[in-house]
């Protein structure tokens, strides 16, 4: 299928969009308007795009169904400031609440059940109930159309960030097992972050991987391998030479088995470096390849 986006009814796009570019985080905005009434209400068409300076961006977009815009919006047209609360899966259902479009006047935390505490720098209050608030200054809001569905960038420079020590390791550093974070897929899907579908991807961002066009060509033409393994591989600095220290049983029983069927054998050697892979085990895996050639 192929879709070109003029063609295309703006609830459509949104659909499209909205379950392709996914998961997205979520910000949990607390604003203040003139009078000082609070609003609080979810948005993931969020990010973060600046560390120095510190700069994330949300997106109020225009209602579809009446071209109004959002609550939130005209608040920090009023007053630029902002408490955005991280969004973790203990609040899933009450942030979701929170998202019902009540009339201006009504405060969200009352509706929501979530409870207000004092920010140190900015009007708004933050979430006690979120693990991770950043108290912000809006800099700029950037209206990206006048339709409905057209976004308006806020733009926000974080001044301070209030975490909770339960989410520190021994050496203060974030233990990103223990956010829970969620994020907004598409339609009414979410996921949770949690420690059954994080892993490490290492990137070494000093010295360079090899790439694909430097492996031999019996392990980049390999039938087994699948592109994540190969770029494994491939994201060593160095070619590997045979260790002739390797010891290891199952690459001994492969050799002793297949040695007289070499296609076999590569196999074989293959769905093991395959497994190992699997483990991170690349110097292992590497030894077990170049056994064959
Ligand atoms: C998880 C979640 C994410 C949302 N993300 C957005 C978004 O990025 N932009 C948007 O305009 N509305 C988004 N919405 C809908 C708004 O939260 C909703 O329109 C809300 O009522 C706006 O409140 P306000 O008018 O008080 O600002 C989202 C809703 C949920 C539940």
């Amino acid at each position: 299928m192929i879709l070109d986006l003029k063609d295309l009814k703006t609830a459509e796009k949104q659909y499209y969009l909205q379950h392709v570019i996914a998961p997205r985080p979520v910000c949990f905005a607390s604003t203040v308007d003139k009078e000082g009434n609070i609003n609080l209400s979810p948005f993931s068409f969020f990010n973060l795009f600046s560390t120095n300076p510190p700069i994330v961006i949300f997106s109020p977009a225009r209602r579809v169904r009446d071209n109004t815009i959002k609550h939130t919006l005209e608040n920090v047209m009023e007053v630029p400031e902002v408490v955005i609360n991280i969004v973790t899966y203990e609040m899933i259902h009450q942030v979701s609440l929170s998202s019902c479009e009540y009339p201006r006047e009504v405060n969200e935390f009352t509706k929501a059940g979530f409870t207000e505490e004092p920010a140190t720098l900015v009007k708004p209050p933050m979430v006690k109930e979120s693990k991770v608030k950043m108290e912000c200054k809006v800099i700029e809001i950037k209206p990206l159309g006048t339709e409905g569905g057209a976004g308006n960038l806020v733009i926000c420079e974080v001044l301070r960030m209030h975490i909770d020590d339960s989410l520190l390791d021994d050496n203060m550093k974030l233990d990103q097992k223990k956010i829970h974070h969620i994020a907004r897929l598409g339609g009414d899907w979410y996921c949770k972050v949690d420690e059954s579908n994080l892993f490490h991807v290492t990137k070494p961002n000093t010295e360079l991987g090899i790439g694909f066009d430097a492996l031999p060509e019996s392990i980049r033409n390999s039938k087994i391998l699948t592109g994540n393994n190969l770029a494994q591989l491939a994201n060593v600095h160095e070619m590997p030479f045979i260790d002739p220290s390797f010891e290891d049983d199952n690459l001994k029983q492969i050799i002793q088995y297949y040695s007289i069927n070499p296609e076999e054998m590569e196999k074989e050697l293959h769905s093991y470096a395959k497994k190992l892979l699997g483990e991170g085990k690349v110097k292992e895996a590497w030894q077990v390849l170049l056994f064959n050639s």
